[in-house]
């Protein structure tokens, strides 16, 4: 790829040098990668074992949390379409799938704080366990929003999954149930997550310089 050699990392001894090996790594893992267009990652954040163990987790503890009744997993668009996808199939118990079409953030990287619904799931949510499956929570807007629209329409229970929390969301009014990792409080991109619609198809979770 054109790329120097790991030098000097095997003269060096003890844990620096190895932080420095593993931080040439992750540097070299960003500049390889042509789904980039040139774009420099500061660091990968969360590496696709690490996500894919943490998945494979959190769809077991979903099971066990739901013994009876008819499961809605209702991803919210567009950021949780891969996270969703991996999830359900770590869920070992029926259960139905669709979505809801939020917009908050428009191109920038600061939460707006508007949230418009664009698609509103066509299944009925009344009487169903539902569990709203969130990429990233950062302010809690979104999900206050709609969490409280959704309460609305009687469900059996309504729980929030989300893949990333930042613990900065001191307007949530609503407890996260599951939640995969905390996020480093960075603007994360990968794994479904966007920077103006691009680099959601990168198979880790890396923050942008
Ligand atoms: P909130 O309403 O401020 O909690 O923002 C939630 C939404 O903002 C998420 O569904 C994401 O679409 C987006 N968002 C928040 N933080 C990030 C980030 O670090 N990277 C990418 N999108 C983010
Ligand atoms: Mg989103």
């Amino acid at each position: 790829m054109g790329l120097a050699p790991c030098r000097g990392a095997s003269v060096d001894a003890g844990g620096a040098a190895r932080r420095r090996v593993l931080q040439y790594k992750a540097r070299v893992t960003a500049v390889a990668d042509p789904r980039l267009s040139g774009r420099v990652l500061k660091r990968v954040a969360f590496d696709e074992a690490t996500i894919a163990r943490r998945v494979a987790e959190l769809g077991r503890e979903i099971t066990e949390a739901y013994p009876d009744g008819q499961l809605l997993v209702l991803g919210l668009l567009k950021g949780s379409f891969i996270f969703l996808s991996d999830l359900v199939r770590n869920i070992t118990r029926p259960l139905q799938v669709d979505f809801l079409v939020a917009a908050s953030y428009g191109d920038g990287m600061v939460s707006s704080g508007t949230v418009r619904l664009l698609y509103d799931p066509e299944t009925e949510l009344e009487g169903k366990h539902i569990l709203l499956v969130e990429d990233i929570i950062d302010s809690g807007r979104t999900l206050n929003r709609l969490m409280s629209l959704l309460e609305e329409r009687s469900p059996r229970s309504l729980e929030i999954c989300a893949l990333l929390h930042k613990r900065i969301a001191d307007e949530l009014h609503y407890e996260t149930r599951f939640v995969g990792f905390d996020a480093p409080h960075e603007f994360l991109v990968g794994y479904g997550l966007d920077h103006a619609e691009n680099f959601r198809h990168l198979p880790y979770i890396a923050s942008l310089q």
